[in-house]
């Protein structure tokens, strides 16, 4: 691991309601009882559970984000949508952006670095999701998918420091299959030299997202240069969550 600190991101998808908010009890009592180790905590809840999370969570160590966001900065005439300057209201810090259920459903490499420009400049932290899918992956084209992914995605973005990456291979999401250990330190360097050469970004966060759980989690956390981990299924229970963060920082 290179940073100072180890981020686990909890992606709650869309799961959870009010009575979930209360598994928060555990994971501010164990970031109590651990204050002293090098970890942050960022949760990101559906929208509609934001401010009650913020709530419980304002005066701890654990930090809030959004799972996406419309890249009008402030407001306007989008249904169902939410902007960077209202995440940020709710308390939230941060935004994942590009997951590839996102990408899935029609959002593009432009609407995603409209949104990342947008949630930069609310003072938002951007967590930037890429990585090829198993037939991208099957014909190679892995690195290629990650350069453009990366190049479009962070286009003319300054403040580079407030983007991380999460690299998070389609085929591993939510499948119970990681990649392997030489094939994840493979494409982490390429994503590094590819930020670094391309976009001159030289200490980037890299982490790694699909499938993390309690049982693979050791051998994920050995891997050299991952910042931390981007969890979804595994996250939504708390003693789950906790023991993914144990067994990487204790
Ligand atoms: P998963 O999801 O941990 O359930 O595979 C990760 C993600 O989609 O961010």
């Amino acid at each position: 691991m290179t940073n100072k600190y180890i981020y686990f991101i909890a992606n709650w998808k869309m799961y959870g309601d009010l009575k979930s908010v209360n598994s928060l009890n555990k994971v501010i009592n164990f970031t109590k009882k651990y204050k002293k180790k090098k970890f942050k905590l960022i949760y990101c809840p559906p929208y509609t559970l934001l401010e009650s999370f913020y709530k419980k969570i304002k005066r701890t160590k654990i930090e809030l984000g959004g799972q996406n966001c419309h890249f009008e900065p402030s407001s306007g005439p989008y249904t169902g949508s939410i902007s960077p300057t209202m995440l940020k209201k709710t308390g939230a810090k941060h935004v994942i952006l590009g997951h590839s259920e996102n990408r899935n459903e029609g959002e593009t490499e432009q609407q995603i670095n409209k949104k990342i420009n947008s949630s930069v400049k609310c003072g938002l932290k951007v967590i930037l999701c890429i990585g090829e899918t198993l037939v991208q992956k099957k014909k190679k084209k892995t690195k290629q998918i990650l350069l453009r992914q990366i190049i479009k995605g962070l286009y003319k973005i300054k403040n580079l420091n407030n983007i991380t990456i999460a690299y998070e291979p389609v085929w591993s999401i939510g499948t119970g299959v990681v990649p392997s250990n030489h094939e994840l330190e493979k494409n982490i360097k390429t994503i590094r030299n590819i930020l670094k050469k391309n976009i001159k970004f030289k200490r980037p966060k890299v982490l790694y997202g699909g499938s993390v759980n309690i049982k693979n989690i050791r051998n994920l956390a050995r891997i050299k240069d991952i910042d931390g981990f981007l969890i979804g299924g595994a996250s939504q229970n708390a003693k789950k969550f906790i023991d993914i963060v144990k067994k990487t920082i204790i």
